[in-house]
């Protein structure tokens, strides 16, 4: 069926000359989104809040990742006007029964207390049960409300110390098997090419590239 082009605008994803805010303040994650965009979607203009020069009043957390990144997006839409695109992501760990999780960012007062926290938490756990992922919620809502959600997942393993110089957030215990490196030993197109981040842009992605 031929799709028709140009007059239907308003349900349509947006508009590759179009900006979309990212709903980021954090500048790691918004350099890591940019690097997976120029992959995915290069013709994507990704602009942050900073960049507008605006601030985006974020609401409380909430228990939900997916709730999370629809809320982000959300209040940038309505504060900029333009398309908003979020994600919220924690970290799962299968002996702490899934936690940190949705709580990742609050788990200890900076990245480096967060590691020294999880590796405590799990000293006694031998490295068969050391399991974990990373989970990762992207979502991306049009100023009229229409929105798609994506999702991604990135198995691994956590360390016993940290290793690495790259990254953010936990990606010094973060071990890829397949690699045979943690998340922060990984070069940026490395651990792009298998994050969770990535995963859920994809899946995003897919989703509106298919709903026609
Ligand atoms: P958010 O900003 O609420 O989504 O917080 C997610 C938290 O999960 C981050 O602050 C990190 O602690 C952790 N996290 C999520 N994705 C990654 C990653 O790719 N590497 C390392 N830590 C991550």
């Amino acid at each position: 069926m031929k799709r028709k082009r140009g007059h239907n605008n308003v349900r349509n994803p947006p508009h590759i000359e179009e900006k979309i805010v990212l709903a980021t303040g954090n500048p790691g994650k918004a350099q890591e989104i940019r690097n997976i965009f120029s992959i995915l979607a290069p013709r994507w203009d990704l602009v942050t809040p900073a960049e507008l020069g605006i601030e985006i009043p974020y609401p409380p957390e909430q228990e939900d990742y997916a709730a999370n990144a629809s809320a982000k997006a959300l209040a940038a839409t309505e504060v900029s006007g333009l398309p908003g695109l979020a994600e919220d992501s924690g970290l799962e760990v299968d002996a702490l029964d899934g936690r940190p999780g949705v709580h990742s960012a609050r788990y200890g007062s900076d990245d480096a207390d967060r590691i020294q926290k999880l590796l405590k938490e799990l000293a006694s756990t031998a490295r068969r049960f050391r399991t974990a992922r990373f989970r990762c919620l992207a979502v991306l809502v049009l100023p009229n409300g229409k929105s798609w959600t994506g999702e991604g997942i990135w198995e691994g393993v956590i360390t016993t110390e940290p290793r690495g110089e790259h990254g953010f957030g936990y990606d010094p215990v973060f071990f890829d098997p397949l690699l045979g490196k943690t998340a922060a030993e990984m070069t940026s197109e490395e651990k792009n090419a298998r994050s969770h981040r990535t995963r859920a842009f994809a899946d995003l992605l897919g989703k509106i590239n298919t709903d026609v």
